[in-house]
C-alpha cells in the first residue's frame, strides 16, 4: 500500500489548499474527506448537519477516511480531514493501524477564527467565538499529542508544502 499523508488541523487552518498543493507536487492522489461526503451524498455539509444530524455526518466521516486510506492501492495519497475527524477514537485508530504520516497544520485560532467566522460551517454557526476558541485549545492538544509532525501554517501554502516535503522525506515516499 502507498504512503499516506493526513493533514489535520482546525476549521480554517488551510488543510484543502495545503493538501491539494502537496498532492500535485508529489504527484499523489488527492482526497478531501469534506468534499468526498459532499460528492457521494449529494448534499452540503450544512445540509448534512441540518437533515441528517452531527453522528450520521460522523458516521460517513469515518468511511471516508476507511476508504482514502484502504482505496489508494500503490500510490501516495493526501488527506485533508476535516476539523473533527482526529476526535474520534475510530478514525484514530485508522490512522495508526494504516502507518499513516499525521501532519498537524498549526494555525493561530484568530486567524482560523478570521477565515471561518462568515462561513456556514455548522459549528461556527452553533457556538460563540468564545466557545470555538475553547474547542480550538481542546482539540490543539489532541492533534499536537496524535501527529507525526506539526507545522506552523503562517507562510504562503507553496513554502508550507515544501516544509511538510522536507519534514516528510519524499524519498521514502517515492520509494514505496
Ligand atoms: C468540522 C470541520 C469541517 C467539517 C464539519 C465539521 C469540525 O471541516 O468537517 O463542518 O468538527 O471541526 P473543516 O475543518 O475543513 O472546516
Amino acid at each position: 500500500m502507498g504512503k499516506v499523508i493526513i493533514l489535520c488541523g482546525f476549521m480554517g487552518s488551510g488543510k484543502t489548499t495545503v493538501g491539494r498543493l502537496l498532492a500535485k507536487k508529489l504527484l499523489a492522489r488527492f482526497i478531501d474527506t469534506d468534499e468526498y461526503i459532499e460528492q457521494q451524498q449529494k448534499m452540503s455539509i450544512p445540509n448534512i448537519f441540518k437533515e441528517k444530524g452531527e453522528q450520521y455526518f460522523r458516521a460517513l466521516e469515518h468511511v471516508a477516511l476507511q476508504n482514502a486510506v484502504e482505496e489508494g492501492g500503490p500510490l501516495t495519497t493526501v488527506v485533508a480531514t476535516g476539523g473533527g475527524m482526529l476526535m474520534d477514537p475510530d478514525n484514530v485508530r485508522t490512522v495508526s493501524e494504516n502507518g499513516c504520516t499525521v501532519v498537524y497544520l498549526s494555525t493561530d485560532f484568530e486567524i482560523c477564527y478570521e477565515r471561518i467566522s462568515k462561513s456556514n460551517r455548522p459549528l461556527v454557526l452553533q457556538h460563540t467565538k468564545e466557545e470555538l476558541r475553547a474547542l480550538y485549545e481542546e482539540r490543539h492538544k489532541i492533534y499536537s499529542k496524535l501527529c507525526t509532525t506539526q507545522l506552523y501554517n503562517h507562510q504562503k501554502p507553496d513554502t508550507v508544502v515544501d516544509n511538510i516535503i522536507s519534514v516528510i522525506n519524499p524519498l521514502s515516499i517515492q520509494k514505496l
